[in-house]
């Protein structure tokens, strides 16, 4: 079908739109991010509008006039994807999730339509043959579910008539970069492509107040492939991550327009499927016989949810001329910089040694207050003196060597003394409340002296 199409170009960055080819977006200064794009002559802006909006709601109404029903939810029959949504699926809801390739993001779709047997559930592969959807159920021992339909196609006329035909409660689309629409003349995988197909099935979801789980696939640099424009069209924008050659899946959310982002959920990618894992803290520790060094356990917050985890460094004379840094489950330029507040303001010389670092079970930690253990690891590394087993430290490391407060404190000490810690390093400047009643005993340091004082005697 062929329609009267205008060329516009698109930032890859932030996803402004100019008529014309820029070398640097005018809008959030990136030099040659801008894509020429061809865009389908679209229905008049009035119509588009008439068919996301019910009619009642097109005249201004007062903010006290709004009538607003209590927004029904429906479960997607698993705990830790509920809990990032915000409690559910919305109906009409546009979900996008992201993840790198083998990750687990049609096994964890797949599952949640397994697990829904009230709900129609149409799921369009782009990417895999129904039988190998079919193997793929077998291996999670879930073959009996008739509520599933699966049909493999990658053209967006069909999947709208399949829809129509199949009438289901909830659409998805495995994935978005696979998908082609007959009006853009590009390939599959092209940001118009990605465009189109996204505002067409958001007409779709809003239309029909059909969620619809959009999968998408992340490019190299860790984004989402496709302009940001993506992320702007859709209601909700998750993230699974974590390491392939480890167990451990973090399902994050990066916009919610249903909910808060500060939810993520956690999964163990097992022989037969995704398992949620309720007390994260209990799998990401592993168990030492006896106290190495090279080892301190920080009381870590991902969003809401407290959980320890176990930093691991090795300090050891560097080899070459230039000693190397490696740092993996944390940001390398935060090492870095701790690194240089150690020299600089402990007065310990790292300047010609080899610092690796590593967060155990191949997770990784956005969390500035796990800067103390970070620290607490490297040095415990660098003299070979072990770090008591049952302490744990939280705190954020200023540039002048001080000791910053953390958020959510008592949720962190409640965490530790629930897994059997005996002591927790926090920082002084979090105040003096009342820690007593955790059954911990809580050290309080301002600077980093003094923690060494409490690790290292
Ligand atoms: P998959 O869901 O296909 O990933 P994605 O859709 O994100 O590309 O899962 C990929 C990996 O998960 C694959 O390497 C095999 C592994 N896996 C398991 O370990 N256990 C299982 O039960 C399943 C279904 C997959
Ligand atoms: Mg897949």
């Amino acid at each position: 079908m062929a329609s009267k199409s205008k060329t516009v170009y698109v930032c890859r960055q932030c996803g402004a739109e100019s008529p014309k080819w820029m070398g640097r977006c005018p809008k959030c200064g990136e030099w040659e991010s801008m894509a020429e794009i061809s865009v389908p002559a679209r229905m008049p802006a009035e119509r588009r509008a008439q068919s996301v909006l019910n009619v009642a709601t097109l005249r201004p109404t007062a903010l006290s006039q709004i009538e607003c029903s209590e927004t029904q939810r429906t479960s997607s029959g698993n705990g830790e994807l509920d809990r990032v949504l915000g409690g559910g699926i919305v109906p009409g809801a546009l979900i996008l999730i992201g993840g790198e390739p083998g990750i687990g993001k049609s096994t964890l779709v797949l599952q949640m339509a397994i697990n829904m047997p009230q709900r129609r559930v149409l799921y369009v592969s782009g990417e895999e043959s129904a039988q190998q959807i079919r193997l793929r159920a077998e291996r999670i021992h879930s073959t009996s579910a008739d509520n599933c339909f699966i049909v493999s196609d990658t053209h967006l006329e069909n999947i709208l008539s399949y829809i129509d035909d199949c009438r289901p409660d909830i659409v998805i689309v495995d994935s978005i970069q696979t998908m082609e629409n007959d009006n853009v003349d590009s390939l599959p995988g092209s940001i118009s492509q990605i465009r189109e197909s996204t505002s067409l099935l958001m007409h779709v979801s809003k239309e029909r107040n059909l969620p619809i789980i959009l999968i998408g696939h992340i490019n190299k640099e860790g984004s989402l492939a496709g302009p940001k424009v993506l992320e702007h069209m859709v209601d909700v924008v998750l993230q699974f991550e974590g390491d392939r050659n480890h167990m451990y899946r973090i399902l994050r959310s990066i916009k919610n327009r249903f909910g808060s982002t500060d939810e993520i959920g956690i999964f163990e990618m097992q022989n037969d499927g995704l398992r949620e894992v309720h007390n994260p803290s209990e799998l990401l520790l592993s168990q030492h016989e006896q106290a190495l060094s090279g080892i301190a356990i920080s009381a870590a917050m991902e969003g809401m949810r407290p959980f320890l985890i176990e930093v691991q460094a090795l300090v050891s004379t560097a080899a070459y001329g230039t000693p190397q840094r490696s740092a993996t489950g944390f940001d390398i330029r935060r090492l870095n910089m701790l690194l240089a507040v150690l020299e600089k303001r402990a007065d310990f010389k790292l300047a010609a040694k080899d610092v690796f670092l590593n967060i155990a079970g191949g997770i990784r930690v956005n969390d500035t207050a796990t800067d103390l253990a970070v620290i607490g690891a490297i040095l415990s590394s660098n003299t070979d003196l072990a770090i008591n087993q049952d302490v744990c430290l939280a705190g954020e490391v200023g540039l002048s060597g001080e000791i910053r407060p953390v958020t959510r404190i008592e949720q962190r000490i409640g965490e530790a003394a629930k897994l059997g810690f005996k002591t927790i390093i926090v920082p002084r400047f979090n105040g003096k409340n009342d820690f007593g009643k955790f059954g911990i005993s809580v050290c309080q340091a301002s600077k980093l002296t003094e923690a060494f004082k409490v690790l290292f005697g």
